[in-house]
């Protein structure tokens, strides 16, 4: 039995059916998996102390989902394109008897590893097919998976392992990224110093980068992997036992770990892939994203892969060899669904149109877009040039912590509005409210985006810390799960993301939380005290902007301002670097003491006509200097 809607007036009435029978709608979908036991009941939850359960007492493995249940249908298609960073070398397909096999085998590596049900185990990895095995090999044996992008510092590294005290971390020698050929395994040795808990490493060979080798701690995968067998029983888990947890910024503090659990997060994201992307049985579905991110957990490897479709993993870059890349593998692999960011849309449209040119890109029904608000010229620009104005294009509003896609259009089928995500998925529940928390009804409204029933994929708590879920996501509006965006309902109903309205900033379609640049920022002997914030970017959507006080002396301006950068390079990663760093002497601050970022945000924008009331201010006269200063940054 299919849930795959086909129609907009189906899409109502399931919709319609979503939110009058929550418990009967997903336990219908729900019994079209594999499960070991029943649940005893669909549903339980409170928002206002937060505690979330679905499939309460299902016993069920997600692999066995997408193993087991589909392997006679789907056994000799292709699970897996994968394409590496050199178009030169051999692409591989894995068919999904060969992932399920290797799955076991990984599996069994695990488990003669030490590992078992429950333990936490760090993917640090390029994306190789063996990413994909890792993750999957960790949820067959019970194990909870945190994947931590591979750009990311030895030291944001140390702090993942040690929140989530994972025994294991798997790697890889190194990693071909563009003409670039990064270290990995280096980067994973100087961050177990700074941890305790990691008693084993396994490392892929990738790029044959020299690497040390730890005896007792640390395996090559092919030596482990060689002798073991491809049988391997699945662990039974509870549908709410740990799926994984990924680590993600907020407005303050470090990053949290989100945590996702089995049952829920296993329907919701086939559902939702089947549904937003109206994937068919034999089409190619590509999503850019690395699996470093929510994205690539559930729109490259578990949505697609429960719901038996070939999904391509792209260990490169989009500008290389050239700008053309991206096209170049879509009409080699004839792509049919393919799901990127707006910041890669911008910056290949910023390469020219020749680039694109060469390609016939004839074999896309359906593109996708996620990570930020997407502005209308971007896509215009991805509609007409890569969709060649025939293929609808979803634009998908959602989370870390909401598991899959919230708001989006279901493609096809949804009347595509540029720049809208325009209408929630069935079962989701969005709700405007303004600062006061009454809510906004009706339409051409404008406020805070907050969510009030559960689903079944989202968070269920933050690692280690379930008092900060509840302030972070539960606080702010009474019995809402609040999401830190601004929202517009327009006059058709439809909604379109405005973008934070914390203090978060979105670089690249990457979350990146101020308070965690400044920290990183204030390593730095010579600062004294810092201020970030995002300000438009052409490319990145927003850029990072870093207002210092530093103690200069004889230094020089410019060295400290590299020094700044490179010092948020190594704590954080290349992705957290500020695209600018004014020294400033002093910050415009409140009676009590708080940093005025209303200000900041403007001069960052070059928005200096209006700045507001700064009478009230602490010190005044610091605003007209910082003014002068930010002209020649
Ligand atoms: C934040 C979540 C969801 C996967 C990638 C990002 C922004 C995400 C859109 C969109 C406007 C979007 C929001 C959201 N965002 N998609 N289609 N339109 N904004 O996941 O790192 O958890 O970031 O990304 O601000 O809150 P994330």
């Amino acid at each position: 039995m299919s849930f795959k809607i086909s129609s907009l007036s189906e899409y109502f009435v399931e919709y319609q059916k979503s939110i009058d029978q929550p418990e009967k709608f997903w336990s219908d979908i729900a019994e079209t998996f594999k499960w070991k036991k029943p649940w005893d009941k669909v549903l339980s939850w409170n928002f206002n102390d937060p505690d979330l359960k679905w499939f309460l007492n299902a016993k069920l493995n997600i692999t066995e989902n997408i193993f087991e249940r589909n392997i006679e249908k789907f056994g000799s298609k292709t699970a897996i394109i994968w394409e590496p960073n050199d178009p030169n070398e051999k692409p591989l397909q894995i068919t999904y008897n060969e992932l399920f096999q290797k799955t076991c085998q990984f599996s069994n590596v695990l488990q003669d590893q030490g590992i078992s049900k429950g333990d936490r185990v760090i993917i640090y990895m390029p994306m190789i097919p063996e990413a994909a095995i890792a993750m999957l090999a960790c949820a067959r044996v019970g194990a909870v998976h945190s994947v931590v992008f591979a750009g990311f510092s030895s030291s944001a590294l140390a702090d993942r392992i040690n929140d989530c005290q994972a025994k294991m971390v798997i790697t890889s020698d190194g990693n071909f990224r563009g003409k670039k050929n990064i270290e990995v395994k280096a980067v994973v040795d100087r961050a177990i110093e700074k941890t305790k808990t990691i008693e084993k490493v396994i490392v892929c060979k990738r790029t044959k980068a020299k690497v040390n080798m730890k005896s007792g701690r640390d395996f090559w995968w092919h030596e482990v992997v060689k002798n073991q067998t491809s049988d391997h029983k699945a662990t039974i888990l509870d549908s709410e036992d740990l799926l994984f947890i990924l680590y993600t910024s907020g407005s303050t503090g470090k990053p949290k770990g989100v945590v996702h659990t089995i049952g829920g997060y296993m329907i919701y994201s086939q559902y939702s892939f089947q549904n937003v992307f109206q994937y068919e049985n034999d089409d190619i579905y590509w999503c850019t994203a690395d699996i470093g991110w929510i994205t690539g957990h559930s729109y490259i490897i578990y949505g697609p892969l429960l719901s038996g479709a070939t999904t391509l993993m792209f260990e490169g870059v989009p500008t290389y060899p050239n700008p053309g890349r991206f096209w170049d593998i879509i009409d080699k692999y004839k792509v049919n669904q393919f799901y990127t960011a707006p910041t890669a849309i911008r910056a290949l449209q910023a390469h020219g149109i020749e680039h694109i040119q060469p390609y016939k890109l004839d074999s896309l029904k359906v593109i996708g877009s996620v990570g930020e608000p997407i502005n209308e010229e971007a896509w215009h620009w991805y509609h007409d040039n890569v969709g060649k104005g025939k293929c609808p294009l979803v634009d998908t509003w959602w989370q870390t912590e909401t598991g899959g896609i919230m708001i989006s259009p279901l493609a096809g089928i949804t009347p595509n509005k540029p720049a809208h995500a325009s209408l929630p998925l069935p079962g989701i529940q969005p709700i405007i409210l303004d600062t006061n928390g009454n809510e906004l009804i009706g339409n051409n409204v404008e406020g805070n985006l907050c969510i009030k029933f559960p689903w079944p994929s989202m968070i269920r708590t933050t690692y280690g810390d379930h008092k900060r879920c509840k302030e972070t996501y539960f606080s702010t509006y009474q019995g809402m799960y609040f999401t830190g965006d601004g929202v517009k309902r327009d006059h058709d109903g439809y909604l379109r993301i405005l973008g934070r309205v914390d203090d978060v900033m979105n670089v690249s379609g990457h979350r990146m939380g101020t308070a965690e640049v400044e920290n990183a920022i204030n390593e730095h002997p010579k600062v004294i005290e810092s201020a970030v914030v995002g300000y438009p970017h052409e490319i990145k959507g927003q850029g990072i902007y870093a207002y210092v006080i530093c103690d200069i002396d004889n230094y020089s301006e410019a060295n400290l301002i590299d020094e700044i950068k490179e010092t948020v390079r190594n704590i954080i990663g290349p992705i957290a670097k500020p695209d600018k760093v004014q020294i400033v002497p002093g910050l415009p601050k409140t009676r009590s003491g708080k940093i005025m970022r209303r200000i900041l945000r403007k001069i960052a924008s070059k928005d200096i006509s209006n700045l507001g009331d700064i009478s009230t201010l602490l010190n005044p006269d610091i605003v007209e200097k910082i003014i002068i200063g930010s002209s020649k940054i």
